[in-house]
């Protein structure tokens, strides 16, 4: 065992040797509702009084077993979340007022107000509205410019600015097989961009002051290393739920060395109020990082919770994140960072 499975073996618990590669994913579903494993009892030779003994223990046996299999079977169902469909999750937006163009034709009037909003697109936020009549039509229009309209992976772009702070890199954003970042350094046992290993260690003194240890798990990940993580998340847990919980290759944040998985944090419901978990969903944006994939935006990430997984943004990204109540980092890059708001 090396050194690196040596220290993070408990929170590694996807971890599986894979052609000699040890492809590790910080957590899952599954892995929370295990059902124990009961030791068999050995029967004593004998007399009869010995063998009905066992006779019944053998029964109390099966109807403890059967009954242990039926409830992990519905605690498993329970505990892979479904992901809804993108709009039934609307985000708060900030609704900046600016005049219509005066061109714009009837069903254009509740999108040409934003600037954010681009008429070659006008059919699709006019579709997209349709199949979601309560959505804001300023959340119409940042969703329909982010692809969040099309399926995943049907429409895949090619990520731009992959070097910056703020690249999107989700399920229609793909980084190049062979895109590595520049100037990656240690940080724990995983390594970063060198920026993102300095804003890494003031966020864990600040947890530290509070009593909490933060370590790094995982951060950059390479094409070929997210392929091994997929792969063997899809082998242990069938493929359906490995896209719900494994980045597929080129589609990873961990590949642009902007994301870190945070040592020793599970999947429990009160992980975005308490502990480790509560303290990153408070404070991680002063410190220019977010919490990625949340229970509030799954619908439109396509990706479970995961409180683990904090991305690197910058500390003005964060904070504008922060301000504006924009929980979703898809939101921020339309804009800010694809669109720039008028001053
Ligand atoms: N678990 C995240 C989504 C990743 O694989 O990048
Ligand atoms: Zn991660």
């Amino acid at each position: 065992m090396s050194a690196y499975q040596s220290k993070h073996a408990r929170s590694l618990v996807a971890a599986k040797r894979q052609g000699g590669k040890t492809y590790t994913e910080q957590s899952h579903p599954l892995d929370q509702k295990a059902v124990p494993h009961r030791r068999r009892t050995s029967a004593k030779r004998g007399h009869r009084r010995g063998i009905a003994t066992l006779l019944v223990c053998l029964v109390l046996l099966i109807a403890v077993a059967g009954g242990l299999l039926w409830y992990g079977h519905g605690q498993v169902a329970k505990s892979v979340p479904s992901i809804p469909s993108a709009a039934q999750s609307a985000p708060v937006t900030t609704i900046l007022p600016a005049a219509v163009p005066a061109a714009v034709t009837a069903d254009q009037v509740p999108y040409a107000r934003y600037y954010y909003y681009d008429a070659s697109r006008a059919k699709r936020y006019v579709a997209y509205a349709a199949k979601h009549p309560k959505l804001d039509p300023s959340a119409v229009v940042w969703q329909v410019d982010v692809d969040l309209d099309y399926d995943v992976f049907t429409h895949v772009e090619s990520v731009r600015d992959p070097d910056s702070d703020t690249p999107l890199i989700n399920k229609h954003f793909k980084l190049a097989k062979d895109f590595v970042p520049k100037h990656l350094v240690s940080l724990d046992s995983a390594q970063v961009r060198s920026n993102v290993a300095a804003a890494f260690e003031q966020l864990a003194a600040a947890a530290s002051g509070k009593g909490l240890s933060l370590t790094a798990t995982s951060g950059y990940r390479s094409y070929a290393y997210q392929e091994g993580v997929f792969d063997n998340n899809a082998a242990k847990y069938g493929k359906a739920n490995a896209y719900v919980a494994v980045a597929v290759p080129g589609f990873s944040e961990h590949q642009s060395g902007l994301a870190i998985d945070v040592n020793g944090l599970l999947r429990g419901e009160d992980s975005e109020t308490s502990g480790v978990g509560g303290w990153l969903h408070q404070n991680a944006w002063k410190y220019g990082f977010i919490v990625r994939y949340t229970k509030a935006n799954r619908a439109l990430t396509q990706y479970t919770y995961e409180p683990w997984h904090i991305r690197y943004v910058g500390k003005a990204a964060a904070k504008t994140m922060h301000d504006q109540k924009i929980s979703t980092f898809e939101e921020y890059w339309v804009k800010y960072v694809e669109y720039q708001a008028p001053a």
